[in-house]
């Protein structure tokens, strides 16, 4: 019942998740392309009152006429919208759903023993402790370099540098499929810190200074650009990071770490030739198509890269008849199968905890799930889980051999 109501927390809680994040990333996206599409407005009018650029668009059956005031607009109007609960509420639905599915199973999905052999208390702070550190992180240096002689391209260099030392690290510590879920999230908090720390503070500083009169500090408008255009080369890596840990070809590899630095770096290059594609049809920008061909160019390498070898011919039969096997019933009977699943299963998918609804502890709910066994067992590789029960080369191709046989269970 408890893992029964624990997966529906998990669906709806990554159900509002989805939600809130489409809601944040596609305003994000809506005034980056805004802001690179944006002409300076026709109407003499607007631009005595300071507006610096405009849009006509048309959508949904009406017509648009956004205009931007950079620094600040001739007077407040009664009502302004904010955008932050967009932010704020991916962040909490993502912690939410972080909290039920690695915290409260950290001994399942958090820990590899075979890289790092902790408590689940100790895993867990250290997983916390990636987001606040990279975050403590990422902000010195944006704010030490930001000012200085080429500070963005030293604050780009620095931000990518922490980046990939994180990955690598969070890849060595952590059970694959969580590392790269704790990448995603560690940027993710920081693209939400810098809203909450940032962007939505400096806003409000404007705002007050319109209101007393006073001559607006054009450094606010800067910082919250700067951490605007870091968020929008976050995206694509972060949903990367984040949609990856559902693929176990990817996170169990042994180079995990430098497969998610890759994909990663594509994201972020096809991110900008989305962005200055905008400007480019203003013919502000030279060509972006380069960026988009490099992050295409890197997709195909790791695609390569990690194709799996051609079967050889007979590879099962001699895997599964390792020399020296002791087994005096042939390999792939019930018998056999039954006792690997004994002892490297049962543990999460037997009478007392049944991981996902899948119980193996009989032969005709053997039977049943013989399908996604040999999926998840062979195919992919994703179970047992972290390899926590060490099933063998050897094992895995019996399974598979029986499998192949027919999966009998008698
Ligand atoms: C340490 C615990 C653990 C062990 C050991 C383990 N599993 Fe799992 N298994 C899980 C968890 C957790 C899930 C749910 C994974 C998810 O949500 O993606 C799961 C899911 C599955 C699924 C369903 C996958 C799906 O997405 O439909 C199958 C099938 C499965 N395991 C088979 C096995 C087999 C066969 C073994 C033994 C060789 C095994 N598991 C060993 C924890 C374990």
């Amino acid at each position: 019942m408890e893992t029964y109501l624990l997966d529906w927390a998990n669906l709806l809680l990554r159900w509002v998740h989805v939600i809130t994040a489409i809601a944040w990333i596609g305003s994000s996206f809506y005034f980056v392309f805004l802001d690179s599409s944006l002409t300076p407005p026709l109407d003499e009018k607007l631009r005595k009152e300071g507006a610096t650029g405009e849009i006509w668009a048309v959508h949904g059956g009406g017509f648009y006429h956004p205009v931007k005031y950079a620094v600040q607009p001739p007077q407040l109007p009664g009502h302004l919208h904010w955008f932050y609960w967009e932010s704020y509420s991916t962040w909490l639905s993502g912690m939410a759903l972080f909290g039920v599915l690695y915290a409260f199973n950290a001994s399942t999905y958090l820990i590899d023993k075979s890289l790092m052999d902790w408590s689940p208390g100790a895993a867990i702070s250290v997983a916390l402790a990636f987001l606040v550190v990279f975050w403590m992180l990422y902000d010195s240096i944006c704010q030490l370099f930001a000012h200085r002689k080429h500070g963005e391209a030293i604050v780009g260099a620095g931000v990518l540098l922490l980046v990939c030392f994180a990955s690598w690290l969070a890849c060595h510590w952590f059970a694959g499929r969580a590392a790269f879920l704790l990448v995603g999230a560690m940027m993710a908090t920081a693209m939400s810190a810098n809203v909450f720390f940032w962007i939505i503070p400096g806003q409000k500083k404007v705002i007050a200074s319109i209101q007393a009169g006073q001559p607006v500090d054009p450094i606010h408008g800067q910082r919250g650009k700067q951490r605007s255009v870091h968020n929008t080369y976050f995206t694509l890596p972060v949903l990367f990071a984040m949609l990856s840990n559902h693929y176990s070809f990817a996170y169990s590899h042994v180079h995990n770490w430098l497969i998610l630095i890759l994909m990663m770096l594509a994201g972020a290059a096809i991110r900008q030739f989305f962005v200055l594609r905008h400007g480019y049809k203003l013919g502000r920008n030279r060509h972006p198509a380069g960026y988009a061909a490099v992050g295409v160019a890197v997709i195909v390498g790791v695609i390569v890269w990690l194709a799996p070898a051609p079967p050889v011919k007979n590879a099962t039969n001699s895997i599964a008849s390792p020399a020296g096997s002791t087994r005096a019933d042939g390999p792939n009977d019930y018998k056999s199968v039954q006792s690997i699943i004994t002892q490297r299963c049962l543990m999460c998918h037997g009478e007392a905890v049944q991981m996902k609804n899948v119980r193996l502890d009989s032969p005709a709910l053997l039977k049943q799930h013989a399908q996604s066994v040999y999926q998840q067992v062979v195919v992919t590789k994703a179970m047992p889980m972290n390899n926590s029960t060490g099933i063998t080369d050897a094992e895995r191709a019996q399974l598979a051999q029986w499998f192949l046989a027919g999966a009998k269970v008698e």
